[in-house]
């Protein structure tokens, strides 16, 4: 079974994780999300520098913890797009540069790709074949504070490690004969984080685009509208929390594209009427902050209401009218535990399954696109040409550049 090693640089976390087969070995993630909290969204520069500060330790790491050195890795893959292309350039630059030193091919693979896949990793926390190491420190080759996660589902202390907090690491010798290979199940996937908002078709083995957001991505939406109401950045986990003591049916906020649409955008999210519709809703508060009604918890709950009735109701009739018997969430608003479970409850109602992975496998992680890279070379896809190019916008027709 092939090992293969996987590099993300897309947007703000670096990570790499190591496969085999659909085995997760090691999956190590920083972020460089507090340093973008001054500015309320990613500045890309700042990123950038980040990603090259973090990798050489993320992968030494990595390599420990799957008990591996770099020569045991018969395949790279890094995400060659879409993405912010200062950031992509980072780390298809370490890719190709390791390729290069140590022989092994190369695979520049579609972040979307990554996502979409990530769910048929095995459930590493429960197969019962190893060791479940519980990592909340970095030691002594660590990285910096200001790396540490804010993600509300991260345990964090020096620095963001939210991958890690079950790390299956079965014994070496063990592994090549229990790996199984990555098997896709044919499903509808939401793909909802803050760079994109998609719903993609997983059908023998290919995968192709239903529909996508027209304006904002749905955790954009959420950034958005925290910053707003003056709320921190990643803005979805403060929205999510304010929301718990709100009235999700305070404000009936507009469901854009759900019921009147033309066919091209039966698939299609819009959520920058929404945005504004909550903006005004806020500013109003703002101007009298002592009499408000509707309070603010409740407006952060009615439109998350909004965000879930739209991507969830819009996920279950792409999964009826594919004809598929599994629906897969992933991306950092899959964190989201009102969207999580009314996407069940649909989903239950028409006898679809629902597979949302680990928090750590919906964020962007590295372990997501080493399972890419393991699927398509299992499907005999060819490494990229050692020339190839990061992608800031890489349509999904390309899995791999
Ligand atoms: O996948 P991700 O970590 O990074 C990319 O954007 O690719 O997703 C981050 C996004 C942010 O917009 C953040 O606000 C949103 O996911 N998010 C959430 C929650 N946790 C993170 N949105 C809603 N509810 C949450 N609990
Ligand atoms: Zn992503």
């Amino acid at each position: 079974m092939s090992i293969i090693l996987g590099i993300e640089t897309s947007c703000d976390e670096t990570g790499v994780g190591i496969v085999s087969g659909s085995t997760v070995l090691a999956n190590e993630v920083a972020s460089s999300s507090l340093r973008h909290k001054p500015f309320g969204g990613v500045i890309p520069e700042i990123a950038a520098r980040a990603h090259l500060e973090y990798l050489p330790n993320l992968l030494e790491l990595a390599l420990e913890t799957a008990q591996l050195c770099i020569k045991d890795i018969d395949g790279i893959a890094v995400t060659a797009g879409p993405g912010l292309v200062t950031s992509l350039s980072v780390g298809v630059s370490a890719a190709k540069a390791l390729g290069l030193s140590t022989g092994t091919p190369v695979y520049g693979v579609n972040h979307l790709v990554g996502h979409a896949v990530s769910a048929f990793l095995d459930d590493y926390t429960n197969d019962g074949l190893g060791v479940i190491h519980r990592r909340d420190s970095i030691g002594s080759n660590g990285i910096e504070n200001d790396a540490s996660s804010t993600h509300s589902h991260t345990h964090t202390t020096q620095v963001n490690r939210h991958s890690n907090l079950c790390v299956y690491t079965p014994p070496r010798r063990v592994l090549r004969d229990v790996c199984k290979y990555m098997h896709v199940r044919d499903s509808v996937v939401l793909l909802a984080s803050g760079g994109h908002s998609c719903l993609l078709k997983i059908h023998n083995n290919k995968i192709s685009l239903l529909g996508e957001t027209l304006d904002d991505a749905a955790g954009e939406a959420f950034d958005k509208i925290a910053r707003l109401m003056g709320l921190q950045y990643p803005g979805g986990p403060a929205i999510e929390m304010l929301a718990s003591s709100g009235n999700p049916n305070a404000v009936a906020f507009p469901r854009a594209l759900l019921t009147h649409f033309e066919e091209h955008n039966r698939y299609s999210f819009s959520f920058s009427g929404l945005k504004t519709a909550v903006g005004r809703v806020v500013e109003r508060i703002k101007s009298n902050p002592a009499h408000s009604i509707p309070k603010i918890e409740d407006i952060a709950a009615s439109f998350q209401e909004a965000v879930a009735d739209v991507l969830t109701a819009k996920t279950v009739a792409a999964a009826l009218a594919s004809d598929v018997d599994l629906i897969v969430m992933g991306g950092g608003v899959a964190a989201n535990n009102r969207i999580r479970e009314m996407l069940c409850e649909r989903a239950k109602i028409h006898g679809l399954d629902v597979k949302i992975p680990p928090i750590a496998l919906c964020t962007d992680n590295g372990a997501m696109i080493a399972a890419a890279g393991s699927w398509l070379m299992q499907l005999g896809y060819n490494p990229s040409h050692s020339r190839f190019s990061p992608v800031s916008i890489m349509p999904l027709t390309q899995m791999v550049v």
